[in-house]
């Protein structure tokens, strides 16, 4: 059975049509990407699996169950955990209460010693404020506050972007980490070069559309397939 697996999603924002029919599943353990442009539709997917945006028609099987309509908080109890593009840590918190205050509402949490082996710079900077701490590490713990919740899918939108490369090399061994742990992701990226590197599967997204599907290393093979969506 898959994870997740969605049929004819349609959203909109209020008058406008933003997602067409979407198609996409994610099988346990794999790590999935959304390709596509600026303005594409893929900060609107992940939305609309989280239940940020209620989808107009279609289906969300999550975990064996049907979540489509349902509120965010309780798709995030069945097992879903989103890292949206604006990270919203608390930069008044430090490290430690940012991710404390994740467990509070957490049916199932990690325990601070097992996030901290997984996120030793984090480890390092538990006693720093938030605000403090550099976009690479902001990053790393929204990522790491996602992952205090245990959850079985856990949705990464463009979690490299405006990072310093060194940055991404060292948040990209993170979630290599995390993938090689089982960690089920679908991520979204406009880095081409880390989904490819990262994701075993990818889905191209255009205007609302999904116009390609299939393993990365097929993709990569195929220089004018990428370039005529995502127009590289
Ligand atoms: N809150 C919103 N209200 C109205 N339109 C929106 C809203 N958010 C995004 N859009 C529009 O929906 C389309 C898809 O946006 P989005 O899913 O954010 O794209 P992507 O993440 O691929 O860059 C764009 O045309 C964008 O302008
Ligand atoms: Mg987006």
């Amino acid at each position: 059975m898959s994870l997740l697996e969605v049929k004819s999603l349609n959203s909109f924002y209020s008058d406008s049509h933003i997602l067409f029919d979407v198609d996409l599943r994610v099988e346990p353990h794999e790590v999935v990407a959304l390709l596509g442009r600026n303005g594409a539709g893929k900060s609107t997917t992940m939305k609309s699996l989280m239940g940020l945006v209620r989808p107009r028609s279609g289906s969300i099987r999550f975990n064996g169950e049907e979540v489509s309509g349902r509120p965010a908080h309780v798709i995030a109890r069945a097992g879903m955990q989103l890292v949206p593009e604006e990270r919203r840590i608390f930069g008044s918190l430090d490290v430690e209460e940012n991710l404390k205050l994740a467990r509070l509402t957490a049916s199932h949490s990690a325990p601070m010693d097992s996030i901290f082996a997984t996120f030793p710079r984090l480890g390092e900077r538990r006693r720093s404020r938030g605000a403090d701490l550099s976009g690479g590490e902001q990053q790393m713990l929204a990522i790491a506050r996602a992952m205090v919740r245990k959850p079985k899918l856990l949705l990464l939108d463009e979690p490299f972007e405006g990072l310093a490369p060194v940055i991404v090399r060292d948040l990209m061994s993170v979630c290599r980490e995390l993938a090689r742990a089982g960690q089920t992701i679908l991520l979204v990226e406009q880095n081409l070069a880390a989904t490819l590197a990262l994701a075993d599967r990818a889905y191209i997204i255009n205007n609302g559309h999904i116009v390609h599907e299939g393993p990365t290393a097929e993709m990569k093979a195929k220089p004018e397939l990428l370039q005529r969506h995502l127009g590289l």
